[in-house]
């Protein structure tokens, strides 16, 4: 069967703000990813996404948009972006946007005019509500942030109603049931695309849509904003009737016209109502993030990985297509929160690629995973930056939290663990930029950096390159059938990927324990050849393996 070119893809995401700075003002650029393009086409992958690069006041690092059609002066202009998806093009490698279509920046032109009165022709482009009688919000809703005290409604005093903001208070919601909004989001879209971009990477695209009549939510009030009675609800405006159509149209009105790819962040969607996005017939949406893996603040067990990739595997005989990640700009370090960051950390890191790039779907790489970049522990909250983790640390401490407890229950799950700029070299700033970094560098930058990874016998970049190279290489990889072996085991995640030209067997051991145990007697049967491995000290026959190592990854190929 013909594939779609992102079914194929290996797409590499870019924070640009936390990539390379070309111009000393600690600030990544564009400029910075030209520099790199090379590294970048080296490692194989043949897709960028960029996070926002729209003009912004960077509120939320460019999710509060304030210019969908520029680029933010602090990473270039809209001809060095012109220039990057030439040379990047020329290089065989897509570009996609992140777009944000659930809200913009208040100092967007819309919103400023929006605000002015309540007949102001762009009224209806975001969501006004009057107070209640008592003059309260509208309703009950808290911000995912846990801004202010934690409503979701902003109180504008020039007209005296409130605006729904799920996110930020600067970062108003946009009304998607008003057809000028959604036909200015259509032009604005098929612009970048006559452009070039090769598709859009849809930011909490399953929280367009509103429950009619903005209902209270019903869950119970939580600490610490349920004290001011609001409710952090991520569920009641996520996934309401409705959203299809939305989607629908957008996808006949704009996407269906090119050949792009679009991968929509769906937070709150579960396995079980991702068909209605994802099934092609459907005309919606090609592929969703989901985070029923990488999510929660509870690590889920190896059992539960598994269990959770095969009823997502499960969905592609659907005619629908997943993507495969673990972590991004919105979480902790892969190898920090799936690994184990300090004596096996390379090992680790190479494992969690391994699963990553041979089961079923288009891998995503985050800038630094190829490196095996980790978390960092800021000590005092002066350092971070990301508007969640301050948000919500400053209402546990108006709760009466200590600073210690506050700081301790959010550094590990904290967003800047992924943010914190890359880590180039050993120099100062690692080598990242030659001013001040606008996020302090991760301090094991001295061991952990590129060039000390590329100079490594054991080098990480080197793996994931062949990972991908076997992308290429092995038709199983994109086409093959799935299917877990020994499911049951709580470390082992072992798996066969088979099409007409090939069988593949992936080992790996999801721990720090050295495994004692034989493969099924179905394996043991044939021989087979050993192509890939993780660790240098093994055997590469598989004919009597009975012990694993920590962190073992192997990939074997049925030899005929
Ligand atoms: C998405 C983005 C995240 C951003 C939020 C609001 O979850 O990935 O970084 O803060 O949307 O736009
Ligand atoms: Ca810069």
């Amino acid at each position: 069967m013909k594939k779609e070119w992102w079914q194929e893809a290996v797409v590499y995401q870019i924070y640009c703000k936390s990539f390379c700075d070309s111009n000393g003002d600690g600030i990544g650029d564009l400029r910075g990813v030209i520099s790199k393009l090379p590294d970048i086409k080296e490692l194989g992958v043949n897709c960028i996404w960029f996070n926002p690069l729209y003009r912004s006041p960077q509120v939320d690092n460019g999710y509060d948009i304030s210019d969908y059609q520029d680029i933010d002066p602090s990473y270039g202009t809209l001809d060095d972006f012109k220039e990057l998806l030439e040379l990047a093009h020329s290089m065989g490698i897509r570009v996609v946007m992140d777009l944000v279509l659930n809200h913009t920046s208040d100092e967007h032109k819309w919103f400023q005019e929006s605000r002015k009165s309540k007949d102001n022709p762009y009224r209806n482009y975001y969501v006004w509500r009057a107070p209640k009688e008592n003059g309260k919000e509208p309703n009950n809703w808290g911000n995912y942030f846990y801004e202010g005290r934690g409503s979701a409604w902003q109180f504008d005093e020039l007209t005296g109603e409130y605006y729904l903001h799920n996110y930020s208070w600067k970062m108003p919601d946009v009304n998607w049931e008003y057809e000028p909004l959604r036909q200015e989001m259509y032009k604005m879209m098929r612009w970048w695309l006559d452009l070039g971009v090769d598709g859009f990477r849809l930011d909490a695209i399953n929280r367009l849509k509103k429950p009619a009549g903005l209902p209270d939510s019903k869950m119970p009030p939580a600490p610490p904003v349920g004290i001011y009675g609001y409710v952090v609800d991520r569920a009641i405006c996520t996934n309401v009737p409705g959203i299809h159509e939305i989607l629908r149209e957008i996808n006949k009105n704009v996407w269906s016209q090119y050949d792009i790819m679009t991968v929509g962040e769906t937070g709150n969607l579960s396995s079980d109502g991702a068909l209605d996005y994802i099934c092609q017939s459907h005309n919606e949406i090609d592929m969703v993030f989901h985070f029923e893996i990488g999510k929660n603040a509870n690590i889920i067990t190896v059992n539960q990985y598994k269990e959770t990739q095969q009823r997502w595997i499960d969905l592609m005989k659907h005619n629908a297509w997943i993507s495969q990640f673990l972590t991004n700009h919105d979480s902790p370090r892969q190898v920090s929160r799936f690994g184990n960051d300090k004596e096996y950390r390379v090992p680790s890191a190479k494992m969690l690629a391994t699963l990553v790039h041979t089961m079923p779907g288009t891998p995503f790489v985050y800038q630094g995973e190829e490196i095996g970049m980790t978390n960092v522990y800021f000590d005092t909250i002066d350092d971070y930056n990301e508007r969640y983790t301050i948000g919500k640390y400053n209402t546990m401490i108006e709760a009466g939290v200590s600073p210690e407890k506050a700081l301790g229950k959010l550094r590990d799950l904290s967003r800047d663990n992924a943010r914190t700029p890359y880590q180039w070299n050993d120099s100062a700033n690692a080598g990242f930029t030659t001013g001040k970094p606008w996020i302090k560098v991760n301090p094991r930058y001295p061991e952990i950096n590129f060039e000390a990874d590329r100079k490594s016998p054991d080098s990480i970049f080197e793996y994931y390159k062949k990972l991908i190279q076997m992308r290429r290489d092995h038709p199983a990889i994109i086409d093959g059938n799935f299917r877990f072996l020994m499911m049951e085991h709580p470390q082992m995640v072992v798996y066969l990927r088979k099409c007409a030209r090939e069988t593949l067997l992936v080992v790996t051991n999801f721990s720090d324990d050295k495994i004692k145990i034989e493969l099924p007697q179905e394996i043991q049967d044939f021989t087979w050849e050993r192509i890939l491995t993780n660790r240098a000290d093994t055997q590469p026959s598989l004919s009597g393996r009975t012990e694993w190592l920590p962190w073992e990854a192997e990939v074997y190929t049925l030899s005929e």
